[in-house]
């Protein structure tokens, strides 16, 4: 295996020995051997979790029977969001050595980072030729173009604002989870799971990220959609009362996390879950494709409802992969692309992934009871755009973010958290 890395370009070989030990990077994933350099792609992400990687296999297994002589190196870099990942691609942006499509989000993240500085390349002519100006969303056009080009392929649509819970631990302390709970019913469940020795949140924000999430959904929850979508055209402010409630309220939540949370990934706090030395996840349906894995049923091994006071919001995180500019392997690289946007692949990939469709076509009915609330809920509530996974806001905001968070679940500093943000909104060219 290690000598398949060895064989790459050596950008590709730092990441393709990080995803050594947690994807077989260079067994399933790539295949160099006996191939000349131009029947090879290679695609960049941070897939790299049980279901992630799964999901990811999908999309391989459908372009090797489609090109069955072509190789795909899987350059993926462990470290959900990608926290760890984005940085590496960045420096090989930078240094003129592009992976030929790598993952990323649609909103600021795409068009900020990788569009403007001129990193990717349009996608017209593919989504003329697959049709897709027909079956993607207007909305999500709107979040991958620029000038009326599309520059990505978007594999799924996941909803961020959901709050999981271990039905079976639930239940046996007596609690019934009603269909919607506000922030004051869920610390009364909370105290009550406390004094039975279970840690009611789970969490794994070794990356902070996870815990931003968290901090998003109870921000949605507390000021609204309308209210959370002015934070980022600065009719809303961050030092607004109800914003700072949101800080309040999120500061007790922490209150309630696992005590090891800071040493543990977003998955491995998925874990903690189902083994039931935690009860409740306010994370995105990512969690959901864990649970997949692991072949757990829904409705009876867990449940789910929106996260309190969010249940008129779809907080949005989806993912795609783009052209860069300088593909190495343009062909290939197109092909791959045409595969995502398949809709088997994506009702397959899905399904596997713990998200739903990007492309409206898709058969409903082969998803089970969550994705199908997912589908509803995105069809009948607000779409928003996540902070913590770039789409709302410019990258240097986020980082921002990211800083204050670590700071605030240690000091709970809620005049610091606000005044902080309101100024790095100011200075991202969005906030009042
Ligand atoms: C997000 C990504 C999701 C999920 C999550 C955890 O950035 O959009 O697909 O994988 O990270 O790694």
């Amino acid at each position: 295996m290690i000598s398949n890395c060895v064989a790459l370009h050596r950008h590709v070989f730092l990441a393709c020995l990080v995803a050594l030990t947690l994807t077989g990077c260079g067994s399933s994933g790539s295949d160099q051997s006996g191939t000349s350099d131009a029947n090879v792609v290679e695609v960049f992400s941070w897939w790299t979790s049980g279901s992630e990687a799964a999901a990811l296999q999908v999309v391989f297994d459908a372009y090797r029977a489609q090109y069955p002589d072509v190789s795909i190196i899987n350059a993926s870099i462990a470290g959900g969001g990608g926290s760890a990942a984005r940085p590496v691609l960045q420096t090989r942006l930078v240094g003129n050595n592009p992976p030929d499509t790598w993952q990323t989000h649609p909103g600021a993240e795409v068009l900020g980072q990788y569009v403007a500085p001129n990193f990717a390349a349009p996608l017209d002519d593919l989504y003329a030729e697959e049709g897709w100006y027909e079956v993607f969303p207007q909305r999500l056009m709107d979040m991958v173009s620029r000038d009326g080009s599309p520059y990505l392929v978007v594999l799924n649509l996941h909803r961020s604002n959901t709050l999981w819970y271990n039905k079976p631990l639930v239940e046996s302390h007596g609690i019934t989870i009603n269909k919607r709970l506000s922030h004051d019913e869920l610390f009364v469940i909370f105290d009550r799971l406390k004094a039975g020795g279970i840690a009611p949140l789970c969490m794994g924000d070794a990356g902070i990220w996870a815990a931003g999430i968290t901090f998003e959904n109870t921000l949605v929850g507390t000021i609204g959609p309308e209210r959370y979508l002015g934070l980022w055209d600065g009719t809303t402010s961050f030092s607004d009362r109800d914003v700072r409630e949101a800080m309040t309220t999120f500061g007790r939540l922490v209150d309630y996390f696992n005590a090891d949370h800071a040493a543990l990934s977003w998955d491995q706090a998925v874990d903690k879950l189902i083994e039931g030395s935690c009860a409740f996840y306010s994370m995105g349906d990512w969690v959901y494709g864990e649970f997949v894995q692991a072949g757990l049923v829904d409705n009876v091994d867990f449940g789910w409802i929106a996260h309190p006071g969010s249940e008129d919001a779809y907080l949005l995180v989806s993912d795609g992969f783009t052209l860069a500019r300088d593909a190495p392997h343009v062909a290939p690289t197109r092909n791959m692309l045409r595969v995502m946007g398949q809709r088997v692949v994506q009702e397959d990939f899905n399904l596997q992934k713990g998200s739903i469709c990007a492309r409206t076509d898709c058969d409903r009915e082969r998803f089970g009871p969550y994705l199908k609330w997912a589908m509803d809920t995105y069809r009948d509530a607000t779409l928003v755009p996540t902070v913590v996974h770039g789409s709302a806001s410019p990258q240097d905001f986020r980082q921002a973010l990211n800083d204050a968070l670590t700071t605030f679940v240690v000091h709970r500093d809620v005049d610091g958290f606000a005044r902080t943000l309101k100024r790095e909104a100011r200075m991202s060219g969005f906030g009042r």
